[in-house]
């Protein structure tokens, strides 16, 4: 792949990027020569103050580096807010937690539609791992929503006590640090990032971690020799986590991805990972330290058996498009003001964008995961169900 046409940084961006290159060689060195992709993912995207997330970069909107849903258009929270409203109605003291709320655009629109279907929750939480982020998220809900914003609390972790209502997370699952592996004729071969020459190469080496070498050979049946894909081993543990902290409700999580027969496809070889720059996508995250966003496609077969074994119901799984005109996105559409028409054309070209198969509509998928709750539910009442 040619990387001519990526906009180049600025010199302030750069300086920056510097200072977190400096920071990672350090870790490579410590590590006797070489990280595993997954670290170097990690500090890539969230080394505090310097990080692709950590930092003060623009990263969301036509400005940024990706649009995401959310920022598309309003109606897409105002979807969310719908099939939110059964579960804060049933509950006493029900609560929203939103993991990565971006920009806080969602948190915003979701309040906005709650407030006029008269179902608020008790509270609004929202688990940020960014401090810059939170930082902004703070500054919109201040600005946009000021009479609900004593609703809404920021979480270091979380919650000590089981909550009862929705947790919702969209496109959080993809900026999960992913483990990079190969599958050869004997052996396992883990990603590692190593230096030469002032920049960051790939190393191959046979993996030592146990998990990896399991996980990735219970795949060798359906993968040819030479395979290069992903795996997000936190998966697992991070939704026994959010499982435990849901009393009762519903887990919706938004996502592009696969279920694993077409995760792991055999045409698929090169795995599915990502970097976005100012709206550019290619597939080198060796370049462009702290500057460019890092992620990998989610497996929701994965996603649905770590939930199962943590105690969850999969309530739901089907595409985007399914997903939000079964949730009124459509009728959400004609009730705006068609006489304002450069507004009108906007939400409509926006609706496009959000449900059509060669934009968002099919790529993106949406899993409900339910505990103590036992009614159908909005998002995917209609019968175009697509299989895990
Ligand atoms: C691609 S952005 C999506 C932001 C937002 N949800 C949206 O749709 O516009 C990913 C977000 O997830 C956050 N994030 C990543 N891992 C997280 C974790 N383990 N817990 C909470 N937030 C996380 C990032 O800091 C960032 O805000």
């Amino acid at each position: 792949m040619s990387y001519s046409p990526l906009p180049s940084p600025s010199q302030a961006a750069l300086a920056h990027s510097q200072c977190l290159v400096a920071q990672i060689m350090q870790a490579i060195k410590k590590s006797g020569g070489a990280l595993p992709f997954t670290e170097f993912m990690t500090q890539a995207l969230y080394t505090p103050g310097l990080g692709y997330y950590s930092a003060g970069l623009r990263k969301f909107g036509t400005k940024g580096d990706f649009v995401t849903a959310p920022e598309i258009s309003p109606l897409f929270s105002h979807c969310i807010a719908k099939q939110c409203q059964p579960f804060l109605a049933a509950f006493d003291q029900s609560v929203i937690l939103e993991f990565g709320a971006g920009s806080g655009v969602m948190a915003t629109e979701i309040l906005k539609a709650l407030e006029r279907l008269n179902c608020l929750p008790y509270q609004y939480l929202i688990l940020e791992v960014s401090a810059e982020l939170r930082q902004r998220q703070q500054t919109t809900l201040q600005t946009q929503i000021p009479k609900l914003f004593n609703r809404i609390h920021w979480l270091d972790r979380l919650p000590s006590q089981p909550l009862s209502g929705v947790i919702l997370a969209n496109e959080v699952l993809d900026a999960m640090p992913i483990y990079r592996f190969r599958l050869d004729e004997k052996v396992v071969t883990e990603f590692y990032v190593s230096y030469q020459d002032s920049q960051f190469v790939w190393q191959y080496l046979p993996t030592t971690n146990q998990s990896l070498q399991i996980a990735v050979e219970s795949l060798r049946h359906q993968l040819p020799v030479g395979y290069i894909s992903e795996i997000n081993l936190a998966l697992p543990a991070w939704l026994q986590s959010v499982a435990d902290s849901l009393l009762a409700g519903l887990i919706l999580l938004i996502d592009y991805g696969f279920p694993q027969r077409e995760y792991y496809h055999p045409q698929r070889h090169q795995g599915t990972l990502m970097c976005h720059y100012q709206h550019y996508a290619h597939d080198d995250p060796l370049i462009l330290i702290g500057l460019q966003d890092i992620t990998a496609h989610v497996n929701f077969t994965a996603v649905a058996e770590a939930a199962i074994a943590a105690g969850l119901s999969v309530a739901g799984y089907t595409n985007q498009a399914n997903f939000l005109l079964a949730c009124g996105l459509i009728e959400l559409l004609s009730a705006l003001d068609s006489n304002n028409t450069p507004a009108y054309l906007q939400q409509a070209q926006a609706t496009k964008t959000l449900i059509l198969p060669s934009e968002m509509g099919e790529l993106f998928k949406v899993i409900a995961l339910t505990r103590h709750w036992d009614k159908p539910l909005l998002g995917f009442s209609r019968d175009e169900r697509i299989k895990l």
